[in-house]
C-alpha cells in the first residue's frame, strides 16, 4: 500500500501513541558507571575535559556509589590511580594497590552492587603503555603473565568482573586460566575485544594520568578502518572464555556494535568513551545542543545499534531522565 492510504505520521500524533510504538526501550539496568579512584583522603579532583567527572579518594568513591546504587545503576567500573608507577605496573596488581582498597571498600558497604575493574597496566607503568616496555616495544607475551596477576587480585579484592582492557593477544585465556587456577571460576570476564586506537579518548588518559610517554597504541589497539578485524577479535576472544564482548568507543563504531551483535550470541557491551562525553558537554555548554535530548539520543542509539550493556559517563544523568520518563 502507499500513500494516501499508507500514512507512517498516523502513529506519531499522539505523545502515548509513539511512546507504545518505541522500538528500543533505554533503561537503567543497561547502564554501567566509570569512576577514577585515586589514593588519599577527602579527594575530589574535577577533570577539566569531563565536566561533572572526579579523581575520587577511597570515602568520597564509597560515597557516590551509594548514589549510583540509589540511581538504580546497577553496576560501576573503576579505574585506579597509582602512588607510584614503575617500569612493570608493579601496583596494579600490588595486595594493597589502590583498586584493591577500593573494592574491599565498596563491596563492604554495597554488597549488591557490581563492581567491575578495568585490568591494564597503562595507568600503573612510568611509560605509559599498556604492556611490559622493552626496546621501545611492547612485548605481548611477558605482559599477559601481569594481567593475569592483576585480574586475579582483583578477584581477591571481591570484583564481581574484570575487564581487560590492553588488546594484547591471548589475554583473556591467561586470564581465565589464571582465575580458575585460584578458584575464581565464577568471575566473568568482560573482554575490551574491539578496542580501536581512538582519539576519542584523550580526556581519559587527562583522568587517569595514562598518556604514554613515547609513541601511541596503535601496535596493539586496533585501526578505525577495520571491521571484519573486529569479527576476528571477538571470535577469538569468545573462544577463549570471554563473557561479554565490549566495542569502544561507540558512536563511531555503531555498524561495528551492529555486526557484532548479529554474528554473535554474547552479551554485548559499548563504551561510549571520555571524548564522547566531553562532546556532548562542551556543546552544550555553549548551548549549541541540547544536553539532556543529546544524551539519550546517542544511548539509545548504541541500545538499537545492538549493544546490552553501555558504559558511559553519562550513566547517572540518564538514570535521573529515565526514572521521570
Ligand atoms: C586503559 C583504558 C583506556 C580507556 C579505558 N581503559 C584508555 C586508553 O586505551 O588509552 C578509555 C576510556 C575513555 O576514554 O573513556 N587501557
Amino acid at each position: 500500500m502507499s500513500f494516501p492510504q499508507s500514512r507512517p505520521r498516523r502513529l506519531r500524533r499522539l505523545p502515548l501513541l509513539r511512546k507504545m510504538m518505541q522500538e528500543t526501550v533505554l533503561s537503567v539496568e543497561n547502564l554501567i558507571y566509570p569512576m577514577f579512584v585515586t589514593h588519599g583522603k577527602g579527594i575530589r579532583n574535577p577533570i577539566a575535559s569531563m565536566p561533572n567527572i572526579y579523581q575520587l579518594s577511597i570515602d568520597h568513591l564509597v560515597k557516590e556509589a551509594q548514589e549510583v546504587n540509589r540511581l538504580g545503576i546497577p553496576a560501576v567500573l573503576l579505574f585506579g590511580i597509582p602512588k607510584k608507577k614503575d617500569e612493570r605496573g608493579s601496583e596494579a596488581y600490588a595486595p594493597n594497590g589502590i583498586i584493591q582498597q577500593a573494592v574491599k571498600a565498596i563491596k563492604d558497604r554495597l554488597p549488591h552492587l557490581i563492581v567491575i575493574t578495568d585490568v591494564c597496566l597503562c595507568e600503573y607503568t612510568s611509560h605509559g603503555h599498556c604492556g611490559v616496555v622493552k626496546d621501545g616495544q611492547v612485548l605481548n607475551d611477558p605482559t599477559l603473565e601481569l594481567l593475569a596477576r592483576e585480574a586475579v587480585s582483583h578477584a581477591r579484592a571481591g570484583a564481581d568482573l574484570v575487564a581487560p582492557s590492553d588488546m594484547m593477544d591471548g589475554r583473556v585465556k591467561a586470564i581465565r586460566t589464571a582465575l580458575d587456577r585460584e578458584g575464581f571460576e565464577m568471575t566473568p570476564i568482560l573482554s575490551y575485544a574491539v578496542k580501536y586506537a581512538s582519539s576519542f579518548y584523550g580526556p581519559f588518559r587527562d583522568a587517569a594520568g595514562s598518556t604514554p610517554q613515547f609513541g601511541d597504541r596503535k601496535s596493539y589497539q586496533m585501526d578505525p578502518p577495520n571491521v571484519r578485524e573486529a569479527l576476528q577479535e571477538v571470535a577469538l576472544d569468545i573462544e577463549e572464555g570471554a563473557d561479554i564482548v565490549m566495542v569502544k568507543p561507540a558512536l563511531p563504531y555503531l555498524d561495528v556494535i551492529y555486526r557484532i551483535r548479529t554474528g554473535f550470541n554474547l552479551p554485548v557491551a559499548a563504551y561510549h568513551v571520555s571524548g564522547e562525553y566531553a562532546m556532548i558537554k562542551a556543546a552544550a555548554q555553549l548551548k549549541w545542543l541540547e544536553e539532556e535530548r543529546a544524551m539519550i539520543e546517542t544511548l539509545t542509539s548504541i541500545k538499537r545499534a545492538g549493544a546490552d550493556l553501555i558504559l558511559t559517563y553519562f550513566a547517572k544523568d540518564a538514570a535521573r531522565v529515565l526514572a521521570r520518563s
